[in-house]
């Protein structure tokens, strides 16, 4: 079905055409041409991180760090039940048994005030999400952690530009993720980055990504042949994809301040009316610099939602909810989850429902689907 207002676009918003065609003028369309070397220098230089690996997804990403922590059987990993499969899923496919732990109900953020009595000596890592680009409570999280010599990964695949207590998201961990899929922010259809903050990972992520081979190594110059050193695979994206992207980053300010100011709309025009019918709109600390990734509303009820996913579709507007609990989830079943043990998880994600939210949204889609939303009984 088409939609008059979709869910969300792709957007391209600078060079991307131009700087694809000069990716294959290059003749380097693999991994790590030029425009991969760009987009790591930026995102380095920009968030102060030791090394940026771009990847083919944020789940790669993520399956990196398994490798890199040697996870292996019965090694424990803490992650918020309400969050994307791929937060988990990396892990678990490496041996990792997933430890959930509920969300705040402010920020749908992981509740730190559960870390102490989740973790037990088989814990190896920590992954925050910074749901919808609002930062985790990172003090907490990173004290908890350092007390237990446990591994912090943020997985912020929503974050990227946001910042905690004035300090980059995706710089407090040893480990972060980025996603550019395309529903994200800055996109190139499928990709990802990882950033590693502690130097130590650095040589064994450049191996693992590419193939178990120390090729990083040859084409510094640091060794005159390269060959298979390691485990490893093949987490490069083409650097036509790290074209497409580079462009968005170069237009980050561009972006961000188009998509602050769609937020703020919903914002300030839904205030009064999600008062009136006891809808709750979302909660940003004020030690928080959002990533204005998407807008969300918390219904009252499952039923309200119901009703008014319906209700929009039928004027041609596709809004959706968003991640069911993992804990309660085929595969979290079998790793002992039951009803009850995140009843925050439980009850946001009954009631949460996320409006269309992109880049070329404009006033007038915006005020239409505001007046739809008032015209709601
Ligand atoms: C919190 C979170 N982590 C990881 C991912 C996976 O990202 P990718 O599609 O780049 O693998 C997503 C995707 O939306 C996500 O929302």
């Amino acid at each position: 079905m088409r939609y008059k207002i979709p869910f969300n676009k792709p957007c391209f918003v600078g060079d991307e055409i131009i700087y694809m065609k000069d990716a294959l003028l290059n003749g380097h369309i693999s991994g790590d041409g030029i425009y991969t070397q760009k987009c790591s220098q930026l995102l380095e230089r920009e968030l102060g991180v030791r090394k940026v690996l771009l990847t083919t997804s944020c789940t790669h990403a993520l399956e990196m760090c398994a490798l890199l922590l040697h996870m292996k059987r019965g090694d424990e990993v803490i992650v918020p039940s309400f969050t994307f499969v791929s937060t988990v899923n990396a892990f678990v496919i490496h041996g990792a048994t997933p430890i959930f732990i509920d969300i705040r109900p402010d920020t749908l953020n992981l509740d730190e005030s559960q870390l102490e009595r989740k973790i037990s000596v088989r814990t190896k890592a920590i992954v925050p999400v910074h749901y919808g680009g609002v930062g985790c409570d990172m003090d907490t999280i990173k004290r908890v952690a350092n007390h237990h010599g446990v591994i912090v990964i943020e997985d912020n695949a929503h974050g990227l530009f946001g910042k905690y207590k004035g300090q980059y998201l995706g710089t407090f961990g040893d480990l972060a993720t980025l996603s550019f899929h395309e529903t994200k922010n800055f996109t190139c259809g499928e990709g990802g980055a990882l950033l590693i903050n502690e130097s130590n990972y650095i040589e064994e992520a450049e191996i693992i990504r590419e193939k178990g081979t120390d090729r990083s190594r040859f084409f510094r110059g640091q060794v005159d042949k390269y060959s298979w050193v390691s485990i490893g695979s093949s987490y490069l994206p083409s650097d036509l994809l790290a074209a497409i992207l580079y462009a968005q980053l170069e237009k980050r300010n561009e972006i961000q301040k188009k998509r602050r100011s769609l937020w703020e709309y919903y914002f300030h025009n839904l205030q009064e009316w999600a008062e009136n019918l006891s809808i709750k709109l979302p909660t940003v600390p004020s030690d928080c610099e959002q990533t204005y990734h998407m807008f969300y509303l918390l219904l009252p009820s499952l039923d309200m939602r119901t009703r008014l996913i319906e209700f929009l579709k039928r004027l041609g507007i596709l809004s959706v909810f968003n991640y069911l609990p993992l804990h309660l989830s085929p595969m979290g079943k079998k790793f002992g989850g039951k009803k009850g043990d995140c009843p925050v998880t439980e009850d946001i994600s009954d009631r949460i429902l996320r409006l269309p939210f992109y880049n070329e949204l404009s006033q007038s889609d915006q005020d239409f689907i505001i007046s739809a939303l008032f015209k709601f009984k």
